[in-house]
């Protein structure tokens, strides 16, 4: 039988500045190269040593790799992170959702949503807000989302809020 997706991807939280230079990289490539997001609006306070940051959960997707034990990381492809400056009884909120052009539409994207989704339960959130934009809608609704409010823009493109509860 083919492995599914997730089986050839490797989820894991953020611990080391190494590892958060490679989800940098990944967010530059999307969104400063692609998008074309100012630097200074694409960086900021909750992207700092995760050994310091506190309120904030980054998430690394790799290739599974292959070593003699076979159980190397291979390529980092996708990223994505948790903030938790709301109070504990209100949604947690995803945010730089990315996932690198070549590797798109193999599911990555759905493996940083759904170990975000489970660390925002883990810690007792009752869901989860994000700002989309428009072309995105279409994946976060099929992770059961639902758009709230007008349009509005960020950086100069397209958003609107959506929304997930747990339960
Ligand atoms: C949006 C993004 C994160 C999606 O990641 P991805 O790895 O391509 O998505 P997945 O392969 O996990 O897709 C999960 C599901 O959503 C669907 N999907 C993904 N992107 C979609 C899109 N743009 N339009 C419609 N459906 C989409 C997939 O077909 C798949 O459907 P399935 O449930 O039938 O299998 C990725 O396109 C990306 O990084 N874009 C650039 C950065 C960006 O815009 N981030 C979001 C900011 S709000």
């Amino acid at each position: 039988m083919a492995p599914s997706p997730s089986s050839r991807l490797h989820a894991a939280r953020i611990a080391t500045l190494e590892e958060m230079a490679d989800a940098l990289e990944i967010r530059r490539r999307v969104f400063i190269d692609e998008q074309h997001v100012p630097e200074d609006e694409e960086i900021d306070q909750y992207d700092g040593d995760p050994t310091v940051v506190e309120r904030a959960v980054h998430v690394l997707v790799h290739l599974a790799g292959q070593d003699s034990e076979g159980d190397a990381e291979g390529e980092p492809i996708a990223t994505g992170r948790l903030l938790l400056d709301d109070p504990p009884e209100q949604r947690a909120h995803i945010g730089r959702v990315a996932v690198l052009a070549e590797h798109r539409r193999t599911g990555a994207g759905r493996v940083v949503m759904q170990w975000l989704q489970a660390e925002a339960q883990r810690r007792g959130r009752p869901g989860i807000t994000l700002s989309a934009q428009l072309h995105a809608m279409p994946f976060y609704e099929r992770l059961g989302y639902t758009a709230r409010g007008d349009i509005f823009l960020d950086a100069n493109i397209e958003h609107r809020w959506m929304d997930l509860d747990f339960a």
